[in-house]
């Protein structure tokens, strides 16, 4: 029998490590976990850390919940609990949908933990008693009545832009702008609604301008390689000019600051966070962890969101320099922009997200897809869009018809032709040694966009797989020759089984739960990422279990309740949203008369077809009439509306909507609940007349 060439590792890493530290950023425990968080850094570390593990090369997987800081303090405020009560409860939440989804923590621990303070706590005191901090009085809103500073979420007032009433001491939400909280007029305290008084305060600062030059030229001379939108950030912030940043707040929930005389002072979340994966490397390995933080041949990786890039390319980096004692710095940091979903941001506070835990009991043992249709859509290069049909569409074209399909195919026949026992090989042919060829060559192509962080690519050569094994039974066609030629049909089946088993190993960093599947169903005792490609990993004479489905189709019922959920957080909000007070922008008299507003008469309307939001009207409109598409089906019937008035903009660019050309748009009121009611006239106007 002739053997392929054995498969050579043509690969040369960057650099040749002895073990790889990963991290995740840590999620803060004031809500659940969304797809944002998993697409943007869960689902992309443990894509890398199982790659590492087949690969051979030591791996940690560092996980944990990050649970000080003052969105948690708010929480619980609101619900009259104590921040203990809100981190104990997301912790737990998000531990076990991590684990659920298969994120292959080696440990996943949390800041509140006693050796995060102790740990914490040290890092300060050395960095204190090193002089590396410089102390600093800053004046800062104080609640004379709940007597303590407040931190600028604490704080409510007039935006100085926009005039919303209601701005927030670190933001205004109403127009957007970053505010401090000096800037609210008639600033009000949350706690006890007292006008608040600035006072003096003291504060350690670590003064990130010492640590300019070593940043410099660790990130701009010595990381080239890294993600454009990483180093471009880092680049940006080091021309900007560092400056001192504070590393103490005067809170009650966090680490205490661990000096004589910063009694109610507490360290600054971002200070202490992601220490949090020094603490939890501790927790894991108590007499070890050294040699996973400060032995140069070590490497770290930190996977985390494009919001937290300088924390961890700047100012974590400069308090591990400032530390010293050989802890190491992170070798890259592969940051993912946002993944929005149906078209907008993700948003915890508006409710428009998937939530982890959700998913998983709408859909029990769907964990790979979710993880597929995640890694297929990464943001990793640009902000990426989740929607459900786009979700559909990837299970049902990609996971059923295609993958799920060969590996189904080739159980069967094997079952059929052989009893399950996996036939000895004869001689490859041309096709089957074209074949084996692709399947090394996707191999290489997968290995180095593994290394390379490039897990979108990665996941297409791992379907490549797949596709190769259709095509090679397409061009086989087994089904035709098990009469004729018996031992031909032996040797394809064997390496049909074969490309079975190459899948099973390239697909498990990706979709761990199908993987084992399939090392069941193929009997595959161990898996190695070296052994893709090979056509000996099943012995001939091995018994497959019983085919078995790896995916099945979801219909439109499954997704159509995920959108109906999503709309419905959607009236939710206008009706939170809703506000019976004017808007605070300011407008001119121009702007409003910039504006064609028109009476006219519907003449014809019909829902449009394969939309239940839309409805297409005939409007005469005092000249030629003309048609509008307008999204209130939901709100009313056709016959409801023909032959009264409503008032339509005349002026906009025509759009087309579903097919059909639309020259304006209805006016209508948005309700409390979230209904609407269209605009008319009081009393019988002209067609054409003009809102003035
Ligand atoms: N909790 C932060 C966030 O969700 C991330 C903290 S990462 C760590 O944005 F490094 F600080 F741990
Ligand atoms: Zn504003």
């Amino acid at each position: 029998m002739q053997q392929p060439r054995r498969h050579i590792n043509i690969l040369k890493m960057s650099k040749e490590y002895k073990r790889t530290l990963i991290t995740t950023a840590l999620p803060y425990t004031n809500g659940p976990v969304h797809i944002g968080h998993l697409a943007g850094v869960y689902v992309p570390a443990d894509i890398y850390a199982r790659y590492l593990r087949l690969a051979g090369r030591p791996v940690t997987l560092i996980g944990g919940s990050d649970e000080h800081g003052v969105p948690i303090t708010l929480k619980a405020r609101k619900e009259g609990v104590t921040p203990q009560d809100i981190v104990d409860r997301y912790h737990k939440l998000i531990k076990e949908s991590f684990e659920q989804l298969g994120i292959s923590f080696d440990i996943y621990s949390r800041t509140t933990s006693k050796i995060h303070h102790e740990t914490a706590s040290e890092f300060f005191r050395h960095l204190y008693d090193k002089g590396e901090f410089v102390e600093a009085e800053s004046m800062q809103l104080y609640d004379p009545e709940a007597r303590q500073f407040l931190a600028d979420r604490y704080v409510t007032g007039e935006c100085p832009h926009c005039h919303n009433p209601r701005a927030y001491g670190d933001q205004c939400e109403a127009c957007g702008t970053s505010l401090a909280a000096t800037d609210l007029i008639n600033p009000r305290s949350t706690l006890s609604g007292a006008v608040p008084e600035l006072r003096s305060t003291r504060h350690w600062y670590l003064p990130l301008d010492r640590w300019e030059p070593a940043l410099r030229e660790w990130i701009l001379e010595g990381h080239k390689e890294w993600r454009s939108n990483v180093y471009g950030q880092c680049k940006s912030w080091l021309d900007m000019g560092l400056q001192p940043r504070a590393v103490s707040r005067d809170l009650s929930w966090g680490v205490p600051v661990p000096v004589e005389g910063a009694e109610g002072k507490v360290l600054y979340v971002w200070f202490d966070a992601p220490i949090g994966y020094i603490s939890n490397t501790k927790e894991l390995y108590p007499d070890r962890w050294q040699t996973w933080w400060k032995d140069p041949e070590t490497r770290i990786i930190n996977f985390i969101g494009k919001d937290n890039i300088v924390f961890h390319c700047i100012v974590f980096p400069a308090m591990l320099m400032a530390y010293g004692d050989g802890f190491q710095l992170p070798d890259n940091v592969p940051a993912n922009e946002f993944l929005n979903l149906e078209g907008d941001k993700i948003s915890t506070s508006r409710n428009w997200a998937v939530w982890l835990h959700e998913y998983l009991a709408d859909f029990p043992g769907k964990q790979d897809v979710l993880r597929y249709v995640l890694t297929a859509n990464a943001p990793e290069t640009k902000d990426n869009d989740f929607t459900w049909r786009d979700f559909q569409a990837r299970n049902n074209s990609e996971l059923v018809a295609i993958l799920g399909n060969f590996v189904n195919r080739v159980a069967v026949l094997t079952h059929k032709y052989y009893e399950g026992a996996v036939p000895p090989a004869g001689d490859f042919n041309a096709t089957d040694l074209a074949a084996i060829a692709e399947m090394e060559q996707l191999k290489t192509s997968l290995t180095a966009k593994l290394e390379d962080f490039h897990f979108r690519e990665a996941l297409k050569d791992a379907m490549g797989l797949a596709r190769l094994g259709n095509k090679y039974l397409q061009e086989t066609e087994p089904w035709k020759l098990i009469k004729t030629e018996p031992a031909r049909v032996a040797t394809v089946m064997n390496l049909a089984v074969q490309i079975c088993a190459s899948i099973a190993i390239a697909m498990e960093p990706f979709m761990p739960f199908m993987s084992e599947r399939m090392q069941k169903m193929f009997a595959i005792r161990q898996l190695r990422w070296d052994d893709i490609a090979r056509t000996d990993i099943v012995a001939p004479g091995t018994v497959l279990d019983a085919p078995e489905l790896l995916f099945e189709k979801i219909d439109d019922s499954a997704i159509d309740a995920q959108i109906e959920k999503l709309n419905e957080a959607k009236r939710k909000n206008a009706i939170d949203n809703w506000k019976p007070a004017p808007q605070q922008t300011p407008t001119t008299i121009d702007a409003f008369g910039a504006m064609d507003l028109r009476v006219g008469t519907v003449l014809e309307c019909e829902p449009v077809k394969k939309s239940d939001k839309l409805l297409r009207f005939v409007i005469a409109d005092g000249m030629e009439n003309r048609t509008i598409v307008s999204g209130i089906a939901k709100h009313y019937k056709p016959e409801e509306l023909i032959g009264k008035q409503v008032v339509f903009v005349a002026n906009l660019p025509e759009v087309k909507l579903r097919g059909v050309t639309s020259q304006g748009m209805i006016l209508s009121a948005l309700n409390a609940d979230g209904s609407l009611s269209v605009i008319g006239p009081l009393k019988k106007a002209s067609d054409g007349a003009q809102v003035k």
